[in-house]
C-alpha cells in the first residue's frame, strides 16, 4: 500500500524499515490508557503515536532534554532518561504508574539496554499489555552495536532469549530446566529474569525486512544501485542484522 500519509514519511519506522504495516497488524487498534516510548529523537514517532491513538496519554522518554522540534500536546509528557542507568529506568517506570498498556523501545539500542528495558518494562505494562523491542538486529552477532558490547563472543541477548521463546511457544513447549539453564545466567538476563519473562509473555511476533526500504535513511532518495543493494550514496540496503523487531503480548 502506498505511503500516503506525511506523518509516516517522516519516520524512518516506516520509509527504512517497514515497521508500520507491521504493527498496523500487531498493536491494539485502540489504546485509553498509557503509552511510553524510548527514543524521542527528533518527535516523529510521538506524532505518529499521537495520530494512531488519539486517545492515549503518551510518555516520551530520551537521553536528551526536550528539543524545540519535539511535538507540544496536552496528551504528551517528556522525561530524560539515560537507558545505561537502572535505576533512573525504574524511576521512570514507577512515574508513569499504572495504566501502561504500550511500551515501544527505540532509543539507544545498545543491546545491554534492551534487555534492561525488556526486564522493566514488562514488570510495568498491565496484563494484555503490548510490548515493542524495537531495531533488535543491533542484538545480532553479526551488528555493530552487539560487536561493540560483545566483541567476538557470543552472548546472551534479548534476541536470542525471544528468539527462543518464540521457537518454544511455538512448539507448544514449556521452559525446561536445561533450556532455563542455557538460557540464562548471562550478563543481561538471570535464571530468575529468564524464567520471569518467559511466564510474563503470552505470545511473541517477529518482523525482519526483506524487501528494499522506500527510501535511503541517509540521503533520504531512492536513486538505488539494484544489483549491489546499495543506494547510490553508498548505503547497504539490506544487511544481514537490519531492520528487525519484535511485538511481545503479555499474559
Ligand atoms: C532511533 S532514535 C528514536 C527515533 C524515534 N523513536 C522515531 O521513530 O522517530 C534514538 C533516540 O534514542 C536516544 N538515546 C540514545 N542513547 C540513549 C540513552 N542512553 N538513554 C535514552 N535515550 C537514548 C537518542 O537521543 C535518540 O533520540
Amino acid at each position: 500500500m502506498p505511503i500516503t500519509d506525511p506523518r509516516l514519511e517522516q519516520t524512518d519506522k516506516s520509509f527504512w524499515h517497514g515497521f508500520t504495516e507491521f504493527y498496523d497488524t500487531h498493536l491494539p487498534l485502540k489504546i485509553e490508557g498509557k503509552i511510553l516510548e524510548f527514543g524521542v529523537f527528533k518527535g516523529n514517532s510521538i506524532r505518529w503515536l499521537l495520530a494512531k491513538f488519539p486517545e492515549a496519554m503518551i510518555h516520551g522518554a530520551d537521553i536528551l532534554p526536550i528539543q524545540s522540534e519535539w511535538p507540544i500536546d496536552a496528551r504528551v509528557t517528556y522525561h530524560m532518561v539515560d537507558q545505561d542507568d537502572e535505576t533512573q529506568v525504574k524511576s521512570l517506570l514507577e512515574h508513569v504508574g499504572r495504566g501502561l498498556q504500550l511500551v515501544i523501545e527505540d532509543g539507544s539500542h545498545f543491546p545491554r539496554h534492551q534487555s534492561r528495558c525488556l526486564r522493566l518494562g514488562l514488570d510495568a505494562l498491565e496484563p494484555g499489555g503490548t510490548y515493542v523491542l524495537e531495531d533488535i538486529q543491533t542484538s545480532h552477532p553479526a551488528h555493530s552495536q552487539y560487536a561493540d558490547e560483545f566483541g567476538t563472543a557470543l552472548g546472551q541477548t534479548s534476541l536470542s532469549v525471544l528468539l527462543a521463546f518464540e521457537h518454544l511457544k511455538r512448539r507448544g513447549e514449556a521452559l525446561s530446566q536445561s533450556t532455563l539453564a542455557t538460557l540464562g545466567g548471562g550478563t543481561h538476563f538471570t535464571d530468575v529474569d529468564i524464567a520471569k519473562l518467559f511466564a510474563q509473555i503470552a505470545s511473541i511476533d517477529v518482523y525482519k525486512r526483506a524487501t528494499l526500504p522506500s527510501k535511503c535513511w541517509k540521503c533520504g532518495s531512492s536513486d538505488y544501485d539494484y544489483h549491489s543493494y546499495r543506494c547510490g550514496c553508498g548505503v547497504d540496503l539490506i544487511d544481514e542484522a537490519d531492520s528487525m523487531s519484535v511485538v511481545i503480548r503479555k499474559a
